[in-house]
Protein backbone atom coordinates (compact mmCIF):
# COMPACT_ATOMS: atom_id res chain seq x y z
CA UNK A 1 0.00 0.00 0.00
CA UNK A 2 1.62 3.50 -1.01
CA UNK A 3 1.86 6.30 1.68
CA UNK A 4 -1.29 8.37 0.48
CA UNK A 5 -1.46 11.72 -1.45
CA UNK A 6 -2.26 14.55 0.66
CA UNK A 7 -5.08 16.56 -1.55
CA UNK A 8 -3.15 19.87 -2.24
CA UNK A 9 -6.53 21.52 -1.42
CA UNK A 10 -7.34 19.39 1.74
CA UNK A 11 -10.68 19.45 3.57
CA UNK A 12 -10.28 20.56 6.77
CA UNK A 13 -12.56 18.23 9.02
CA UNK A 14 -11.44 15.66 10.89
CA UNK A 15 -12.44 13.04 8.91
CA UNK A 16 -9.74 13.53 6.42
CA UNK A 17 -7.48 12.48 9.22
CA UNK A 18 -9.22 9.41 9.56
CA UNK A 19 -9.13 8.45 5.66
CA UNK A 20 -5.35 9.64 5.62
CA UNK A 21 -4.92 7.01 8.95
CA UNK A 22 -6.66 4.53 6.92
CA UNK A 23 -4.61 4.32 3.96
CA UNK A 24 -1.23 4.64 5.90
CA UNK A 25 0.79 1.38 5.31
CA UNK A 26 3.07 2.58 8.20
CA UNK A 27 0.16 2.92 10.72
CA UNK A 28 0.89 -0.33 12.69
CA UNK A 29 4.22 0.92 13.66
CA UNK A 30 2.67 3.38 16.06
CA UNK A 31 1.85 -0.13 18.55
CA UNK A 32 4.90 -0.90 18.73
CA UNK A 33 6.05 2.53 20.78
CA UNK A 34 4.73 4.05 23.76
CA UNK A 35 2.97 6.81 23.29
CA UNK A 36 1.96 8.53 26.34
CA UNK A 37 -1.46 8.06 27.15
CA UNK A 38 -4.08 10.79 26.03
CA UNK A 39 -1.28 12.84 24.32
CA UNK A 40 -0.24 14.14 20.94
CA UNK A 41 3.64 13.55 21.11
CA UNK A 42 4.88 15.94 18.57
CA UNK A 43 8.64 16.64 19.92
CA UNK A 44 10.04 13.15 18.61
CA UNK A 45 12.50 15.89 17.02
CA UNK A 46 13.90 16.64 20.39
CA UNK A 47 13.54 12.81 22.41
CA UNK A 48 11.54 10.23 20.51
CA UNK A 49 9.55 8.08 21.95
CA UNK A 50 10.59 4.23 23.41
CA UNK A 51 9.86 1.41 21.66
CA UNK A 52 9.05 -1.95 22.96
CA UNK A 53 11.87 -2.88 20.66
CA UNK A 54 14.58 -0.27 21.91
CA UNK A 55 12.86 -1.34 25.59
CA UNK A 56 13.75 -5.18 25.20
CA UNK A 57 17.24 -4.47 23.84
CA UNK A 58 18.27 -2.56 26.70
CA UNK A 59 16.40 -5.28 29.15
CA UNK A 60 18.86 -8.37 27.30
CA UNK A 61 22.00 -6.05 27.67
CA UNK A 62 20.93 -5.73 31.54
CA UNK A 63 20.47 -9.83 31.57
CA UNK A 64 23.74 -9.82 30.53
CA UNK A 65 25.22 -7.59 32.94
CA UNK A 66 24.03 -9.07 35.76
CA UNK A 67 24.66 -13.16 33.94
CA UNK A 68 27.77 -12.58 32.74
CA UNK A 69 29.36 -9.74 34.50
CA UNK A 70 32.56 -8.93 32.51
CA UNK A 71 32.12 -11.54 30.44
CA UNK A 72 29.53 -9.54 28.48
CA UNK A 73 32.21 -8.34 26.46
CA UNK A 74 33.16 -11.48 24.66
CA UNK A 75 30.58 -13.88 25.62
CA UNK A 76 27.25 -12.08 25.54
CA UNK A 77 25.45 -12.57 22.00
CA UNK A 78 26.29 -10.42 20.35
CA UNK A 79 29.41 -9.51 22.28
CA UNK A 80 29.62 -5.89 23.88
CA UNK A 81 33.62 -5.71 22.35
CA UNK A 82 32.15 -4.82 19.04
CA UNK A 83 28.80 -3.18 19.81
CA UNK A 84 30.25 0.21 18.04
CA UNK A 85 30.96 -1.35 15.08
CA UNK A 86 27.94 -3.21 14.60
CA UNK A 87 25.36 -0.59 14.96
CA UNK A 88 27.54 1.40 12.95
CA UNK A 89 27.00 -1.30 10.25
CA UNK A 90 23.18 -1.20 10.99
CA UNK A 91 23.55 3.07 10.70
CA UNK A 92 25.05 3.20 7.20
CA UNK A 93 22.28 2.16 4.89
CA UNK A 94 20.47 5.43 6.76
CA UNK A 95 23.21 7.34 5.46
CA UNK A 96 24.34 5.87 1.95
CA UNK A 97 28.11 4.88 3.18
CA UNK A 98 30.04 1.73 3.83
CA UNK A 99 29.89 -0.06 7.03
CA UNK A 100 33.61 0.70 7.22
CA UNK A 101 32.94 4.35 7.61
CA UNK A 102 30.01 4.52 10.41
CA UNK A 103 30.32 3.69 13.55
CA UNK A 104 28.30 4.69 16.99
CA UNK A 105 30.37 6.86 19.76
CA UNK A 106 30.70 9.67 22.21
CA UNK A 107 28.04 12.50 21.47
CA UNK A 108 27.15 14.15 18.22
CA UNK A 109 29.03 17.16 20.18
CA UNK A 110 32.44 15.46 20.91
CA UNK A 111 32.31 13.66 17.58
CA UNK A 112 32.31 17.83 16.49
CA UNK A 113 35.71 18.43 18.47
CA UNK A 114 37.18 14.87 17.03
CA UNK A 115 36.37 15.23 13.56
CA UNK A 116 36.85 18.86 13.13
CA UNK A 117 39.88 18.93 14.85
CA UNK A 118 41.10 15.83 12.98
CA UNK A 119 40.57 17.93 9.57
CA UNK A 120 42.28 20.88 11.01
CA UNK A 121 45.30 18.55 11.90
CA UNK A 122 45.24 15.94 9.12
CA UNK A 123 45.24 18.50 6.50
CA UNK A 124 46.53 21.99 7.57
CA UNK A 125 43.02 23.15 7.62
CA UNK A 126 42.69 27.07 9.39
CA UNK A 127 39.06 27.88 8.15
CA UNK A 128 36.02 26.42 9.17
CA UNK A 129 32.26 27.85 7.68
CA UNK A 130 29.47 27.68 9.60
CA UNK A 131 26.18 29.38 9.05
CA UNK A 132 23.94 31.63 11.49
CA UNK A 133 20.92 29.87 12.03
CA UNK A 134 23.49 26.89 13.71
CA UNK A 135 22.73 24.54 17.02
CA UNK A 136 25.27 26.58 19.48
CA UNK A 137 26.95 23.64 20.52
CA UNK A 138 28.56 23.19 16.72
CA UNK A 139 30.23 26.49 16.56
CA UNK A 140 31.32 26.30 20.71
CA UNK A 141 33.01 23.66 19.83
CA UNK A 142 34.65 24.61 16.32
CA UNK A 143 35.68 27.80 17.91
CA UNK A 144 37.25 25.42 21.10
CA UNK A 145 39.02 23.46 18.49
CA UNK A 146 40.10 26.11 16.59
CA UNK A 147 41.34 28.40 19.70
CA UNK A 148 43.49 25.07 20.43
CA UNK A 149 45.73 25.33 17.34
CA UNK A 150 46.59 28.91 17.85
CA UNK A 151 43.37 30.17 15.44
CA UNK A 152 41.17 33.24 16.30
CA UNK A 153 37.94 32.25 15.48
CA UNK A 154 36.56 35.46 14.99
CA UNK A 155 38.97 35.68 11.88
CA UNK A 156 39.18 31.39 11.24
CA UNK A 157 35.63 30.87 11.47
CA UNK A 158 33.49 32.12 8.56
CA UNK A 159 29.63 32.67 9.19
CA UNK A 160 27.44 32.78 6.14
CA UNK A 161 24.77 34.76 6.45
CA UNK A 162 20.79 33.78 6.37
CA UNK A 163 19.42 36.38 4.17
CA UNK A 164 15.23 35.87 5.82
CA UNK A 165 16.48 34.58 9.05
CA UNK A 166 14.84 31.11 8.37
CA UNK A 167 16.56 29.26 5.85
CA UNK A 168 20.20 28.83 4.45
CA UNK A 169 20.54 28.39 0.56
CA UNK A 170 23.46 27.28 -1.03
CA UNK A 171 23.22 30.75 -2.60
CA UNK A 172 24.08 32.15 1.07
CA UNK A 173 27.35 29.13 1.22
CA UNK A 174 27.91 30.23 -2.38
CA UNK A 175 27.95 34.01 -1.03
CA UNK A 176 30.03 33.03 2.20
CA UNK A 177 32.65 30.98 0.12
CA UNK A 178 33.19 33.87 -2.62
CA UNK A 179 36.09 35.40 -1.63
CA UNK A 180 36.96 33.89 1.44
CA UNK A 181 39.80 31.26 1.82
CA UNK A 182 37.88 28.38 3.08
CA UNK A 183 39.10 24.96 4.19
CA UNK A 184 36.37 23.23 6.08
CA UNK A 185 32.25 23.63 5.28
CA UNK A 186 30.90 22.11 8.07
CA UNK A 187 27.10 22.82 7.95
CA UNK A 188 23.84 20.91 9.16
CA UNK A 189 21.70 19.24 7.20
CA UNK A 190 18.05 19.89 8.59
CA UNK A 191 17.86 23.38 10.56
CA UNK A 192 16.96 23.17 14.11
CA UNK A 193 14.52 25.61 14.11
CA UNK A 194 12.67 26.63 10.68
CA UNK A 195 13.65 22.23 9.33
CA UNK A 196 14.78 23.34 6.11
CA UNK A 197 16.46 20.56 5.10
CA UNK A 198 19.87 22.22 2.75
CA UNK A 199 20.91 21.00 -0.67
CA UNK A 200 23.77 18.57 0.98
CA UNK A 201 24.67 16.93 -2.85
CA UNK A 202 24.55 21.03 -4.32
CA UNK A 203 26.62 22.25 -1.16
CA UNK A 204 28.61 19.27 -1.55
CA UNK A 205 29.50 20.15 -5.01
CA UNK A 206 30.31 23.59 -3.71
CA UNK A 207 32.48 22.81 -1.17
CA UNK A 208 35.05 20.50 -3.83
CA UNK A 209 34.89 22.98 -6.36
CA UNK A 210 36.30 25.73 -3.59
CA UNK A 211 38.51 22.43 -2.88
CA UNK A 212 37.02 22.61 0.62
CA UNK A 213 36.26 19.70 2.95
CA UNK A 214 32.57 18.90 3.90
CA UNK A 215 30.79 17.76 7.25
CA UNK A 216 27.85 17.33 8.26
CA UNK A 217 25.34 17.67 11.53
CA UNK A 218 22.63 15.28 10.78
CA UNK A 219 21.17 15.61 14.21
CA UNK A 220 17.96 16.66 12.69
CA UNK A 221 17.50 14.43 9.62
CA UNK A 222 19.21 10.72 10.30
CA UNK A 223 16.13 8.36 10.89
CA UNK A 224 13.91 10.04 9.08
CA UNK A 225 15.82 11.96 6.00
CA UNK A 226 17.82 9.50 4.02
CA UNK A 227 21.15 10.28 2.76
CA UNK A 228 23.67 9.48 0.37
CA UNK A 229 26.96 11.14 2.06
CA UNK A 230 29.16 8.59 0.37
CA UNK A 231 27.18 9.73 -3.11
CA UNK A 232 27.12 13.77 -2.32
CA UNK A 233 30.66 14.49 -1.31
CA UNK A 234 30.26 14.49 2.24
CA UNK A 235 33.77 14.22 4.22
CA UNK A 236 32.31 13.92 7.73
CA UNK A 237 29.52 13.67 9.04
CA UNK A 238 28.00 13.54 12.90
CA UNK A 239 24.47 12.70 14.68
CA UNK A 240 22.70 12.21 17.37
CA UNK A 241 20.36 8.71 18.33
CA UNK A 242 18.27 10.41 20.69
CA UNK A 243 15.71 12.27 18.27
CA UNK A 244 14.40 10.38 14.60
CA UNK A 245 16.54 7.19 15.60
CA UNK A 246 14.51 6.52 19.12
CA UNK A 247 17.38 5.36 21.22
CA UNK A 248 16.92 7.37 24.31
CA UNK A 249 18.20 10.56 26.09
CA UNK A 250 21.74 10.95 25.92
CA UNK A 251 21.66 7.99 23.46
CA UNK A 252 25.15 7.44 22.00
CA UNK A 253 26.00 9.23 19.00
CA UNK A 254 27.04 8.21 15.29
CA UNK A 255 29.78 9.28 13.07
CA UNK A 256 30.60 8.93 9.31
CA UNK A 257 33.98 9.28 7.99
CA UNK A 258 34.80 8.90 4.41
CA UNK A 259 36.97 6.54 3.23
CA UNK A 260 39.72 8.41 1.87
CA UNK A 261 40.42 9.74 5.19
CA UNK A 262 41.21 6.71 7.00
CA UNK A 263 44.54 6.56 8.09
CA UNK A 264 44.29 10.06 9.39
CA UNK A 265 44.99 10.54 12.94
CA UNK A 266 41.88 11.33 15.08
CA UNK A 267 42.16 14.54 17.03
CA UNK A 268 40.86 12.96 20.32
CA UNK A 269 42.40 9.51 20.33
CA UNK A 270 41.49 7.25 22.93
CA UNK A 271 42.18 3.47 23.68
CA UNK A 272 38.65 2.28 21.77
CA UNK A 273 39.44 3.75 18.39
CA UNK A 274 42.70 1.32 18.59
CA UNK A 275 42.58 -1.46 15.82
CA UNK A 276 40.57 -3.90 17.68
CA UNK A 277 43.44 -6.59 16.63
CA UNK A 278 46.30 -4.78 18.68
CA UNK A 279 43.77 -3.08 21.60
CA UNK A 280 44.55 -5.20 24.27
CA UNK A 281 48.24 -6.01 23.45
CA UNK A 282 47.58 -2.81 25.76
CA UNK A 283 50.68 -1.06 24.01
CA UNK A 284 51.00 2.35 25.15
CA UNK A 285 51.50 3.77 21.52
CA UNK A 286 48.14 4.36 19.61
CA UNK A 287 47.70 2.06 16.53
CA UNK A 288 43.94 3.61 15.11
CA UNK A 289 41.54 1.00 13.62
CA UNK A 290 41.53 0.99 10.16
CA UNK A 291 38.25 2.62 9.42
CA UNK A 292 35.76 4.88 11.28
CA UNK A 293 35.79 2.84 14.23
CA UNK A 294 39.19 4.83 14.77
CA UNK A 295 37.17 7.69 15.96
CA UNK A 296 35.58 6.02 18.50
CA UNK A 297 37.13 7.51 22.03
CA UNK A 298 36.55 5.50 25.43
CA UNK A 299 34.53 2.26 26.07
CA UNK A 300 31.10 2.73 24.99
CA UNK A 301 28.23 3.26 27.00
CA UNK A 302 26.42 -0.36 26.42
CA UNK A 303 23.85 0.90 28.44
CA UNK A 304 23.09 3.92 26.12
CA UNK A 305 24.32 2.02 22.93
CA UNK A 306 21.55 -1.48 23.42
CA UNK A 307 18.21 0.81 23.38
CA UNK A 308 19.58 1.82 19.37
CA UNK A 309 19.91 -1.79 18.68
CA UNK A 310 16.33 -2.34 19.28
CA UNK A 311 15.17 0.77 17.56
CA UNK A 312 16.96 0.23 14.71
CA UNK A 313 14.98 -3.20 14.58
CA UNK A 314 11.43 -0.36 13.67
CA UNK A 315 14.20 1.06 11.28
CA UNK A 316 14.61 -1.68 9.13
CA UNK A 317 10.65 -3.38 9.27
CA UNK A 318 9.91 0.19 8.13
CA UNK A 319 12.39 0.99 5.66
CA UNK A 320 13.77 4.59 5.10
CA UNK A 321 12.20 5.59 2.20
CA UNK A 322 8.92 4.56 3.76
CA UNK A 323 9.44 6.61 6.42
CA UNK A 324 10.48 9.65 5.06
CA UNK A 325 7.47 9.38 2.89
CA UNK A 326 4.86 9.54 5.38
CA UNK A 327 7.19 11.93 6.96
CA UNK A 328 6.77 13.77 3.74
CA UNK A 329 3.25 13.22 3.84
CA UNK A 330 2.56 14.35 6.96
CA UNK A 331 4.74 17.52 7.48
CA UNK A 332 2.79 18.23 4.29
CA UNK A 333 -0.89 17.69 5.88
CA UNK A 334 0.39 19.91 8.93
CA UNK A 335 1.00 22.90 6.34
CA UNK A 336 -1.18 22.78 3.96
CA UNK A 337 -4.12 22.91 7.41
CA UNK A 338 -2.06 25.44 8.56
CA UNK A 339 -2.13 27.53 6.00
CA UNK A 340 -6.16 26.87 5.49
CA UNK A 341 -7.14 27.17 9.20
CA UNK A 342 -4.33 29.20 11.46
CA UNK A 343 -3.22 32.23 9.07
CA UNK A 344 -6.35 34.18 10.30
CA UNK A 345 -5.00 33.56 13.96
CA UNK A 346 -1.90 35.05 12.71
CA UNK A 347 0.35 31.62 12.46
CA UNK A 348 2.73 31.40 9.49
CA UNK A 349 4.65 28.37 8.26
CA UNK A 350 8.52 28.86 8.75
CA UNK A 351 9.58 25.99 6.76
CA UNK A 352 9.47 25.55 3.07
CA UNK A 353 7.16 24.68 1.20
CA UNK A 354 8.99 22.50 -1.25
CA UNK A 355 9.26 19.04 0.74
CA UNK A 356 12.55 18.36 -0.80
CA UNK A 357 13.77 21.02 1.26
CA UNK A 358 11.58 19.94 4.83
CA UNK A 359 13.03 17.80 6.98
CA UNK A 360 10.72 16.15 9.36
CA UNK A 361 9.02 18.97 11.57
CA UNK A 362 7.53 21.74 10.72
CA UNK A 363 8.05 25.68 12.23
CA UNK A 364 5.11 27.63 13.06
CA UNK A 365 5.58 31.23 13.65
CA UNK A 366 3.73 33.37 16.02
CA UNK A 367 4.49 36.36 18.10
CA UNK A 368 2.59 34.58 20.95
CA UNK A 369 4.43 30.71 20.21
CA UNK A 370 6.12 30.79 23.59
CA UNK A 371 3.16 31.12 25.71
CA UNK A 372 0.97 29.10 22.81
CA UNK A 373 3.35 26.22 23.50
CA UNK A 374 2.50 26.13 27.33
CA UNK A 375 -1.08 26.35 26.57
CA UNK A 376 -0.61 23.36 24.13
CA UNK A 377 1.57 21.19 26.53
CA UNK A 378 -2.04 21.59 29.51
CA UNK A 379 -4.15 20.48 26.47
CA UNK A 380 -1.96 17.03 25.78
CA UNK A 381 -0.22 18.46 22.90
CA UNK A 382 3.79 18.22 23.75
CA UNK A 383 5.73 20.33 20.99
CA UNK A 384 8.22 22.61 21.57
CA UNK A 385 9.20 26.26 21.72
CA UNK A 386 11.93 27.84 20.18
CA UNK A 387 12.73 31.83 21.01
CA UNK A 388 11.97 33.95 19.46
CA UNK A 389 8.85 33.03 17.87
CA UNK A 390 8.80 28.94 16.86
CA UNK A 391 6.60 26.26 17.62
CA UNK A 392 8.13 23.48 16.84
CA UNK A 393 5.82 20.43 15.56
CA UNK A 394 7.47 16.99 14.59
CA UNK A 395 4.99 14.66 13.41
CA UNK A 396 7.42 11.62 13.33
CA UNK A 397 6.40 9.16 10.71
CA UNK A 398 7.13 6.57 13.78
CA UNK A 399 3.79 7.12 15.78
CA UNK A 400 2.86 10.10 14.72
CA UNK A 401 -1.03 9.80 13.06
CA UNK A 402 -2.86 12.06 10.80
CA UNK A 403 -5.39 12.30 13.33
CA UNK A 404 -2.84 13.71 15.83
CA UNK A 405 -1.44 16.33 13.25
CA UNK A 406 -5.62 17.62 13.32
CA UNK A 407 -5.41 17.85 16.68
CA UNK A 408 -2.53 20.02 16.80
CA UNK A 409 -3.74 22.43 14.26
CA UNK A 410 -7.41 22.49 15.84
CA UNK A 411 -5.76 23.18 19.37
CA UNK A 412 -3.37 26.07 17.79
CA UNK A 413 -6.71 27.28 16.18
CA UNK A 414 -8.90 27.74 19.85
CA UNK A 415 -5.98 28.90 21.88
CA UNK A 416 -5.69 31.59 19.33
CA UNK A 417 -8.83 32.57 19.04
CA UNK A 418 -9.62 32.14 22.66
CA UNK A 419 -6.54 34.26 23.29
CA UNK A 420 -6.21 31.13 26.44
CA UNK A 421 -2.48 31.87 25.98
CA UNK A 422 -3.20 34.99 27.84
CA UNK A 423 -3.58 33.02 31.30
CA UNK A 424 0.58 32.03 30.98
CA UNK A 425 3.66 33.89 31.81
CA UNK A 426 5.82 35.03 29.22
CA UNK A 427 8.86 33.32 29.55
CA UNK A 428 11.98 32.21 27.55
CA UNK A 429 13.43 28.50 27.52
CA UNK A 430 16.60 26.70 26.88
CA UNK A 431 17.60 26.08 23.53
CA UNK A 432 17.86 22.08 22.92
C1 LIG B 1 21.78 20.02 15.32
C2 LIG B 1 22.16 19.54 16.68
N1 LIG B 1 23.45 19.24 16.94
C3 LIG B 1 23.83 18.81 18.17
C4 LIG B 1 22.90 18.66 19.19
C5 LIG B 1 23.30 18.26 20.58
O1 LIG B 1 24.36 17.43 20.65
P1 LIG B 1 24.64 16.57 21.98
O2 LIG B 1 23.90 15.29 21.80
O3 LIG B 1 26.10 16.43 22.01
O4 LIG B 1 24.11 17.32 23.14
C6 LIG B 1 21.56 18.95 18.95
C7 LIG B 1 20.58 18.80 20.04
O5 LIG B 1 19.41 18.99 19.94
C8 LIG B 1 21.19 19.41 17.66
O6 LIG B 1 19.91 19.72 17.42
Amino acid sequence: MPTPDVADDPPTDRAYAAELDDADPLADLRDRFYVPDGERYVDGNSLGLLSADAEAALETVVDQWRDLAIRGWTDADPDWFHYGERLGDRLAPLVGADESEVVVANSTTVNVHTLVGTMLDAYGAETVLVDDLDFPTDHYAIRAQLRQRGLDPDEHLVVAESSDGRTVTTDDVAAALDGADVDVVFLPTVLYRSGQLLDVAAIGELAREHGALFGVDAAHSVGVVPHQFDQHGVDFAVWCSYKYLNAGPGAIAGLYVNEEHFGTTPSLAGWWGNDKATQFEMRTTFDPAPDAGAWQVGTPPILSAAPLSGALDVVEDAGIDRLREKSVALTEYLIRLTDARLAEHGYAVGTPQDPDRRGGHVAIEHPEADRISEALRDRGVVVDYRPPDVIRVAPSPYYVTFADVWAVVDNLATIAARSLFEEYERETDGVT
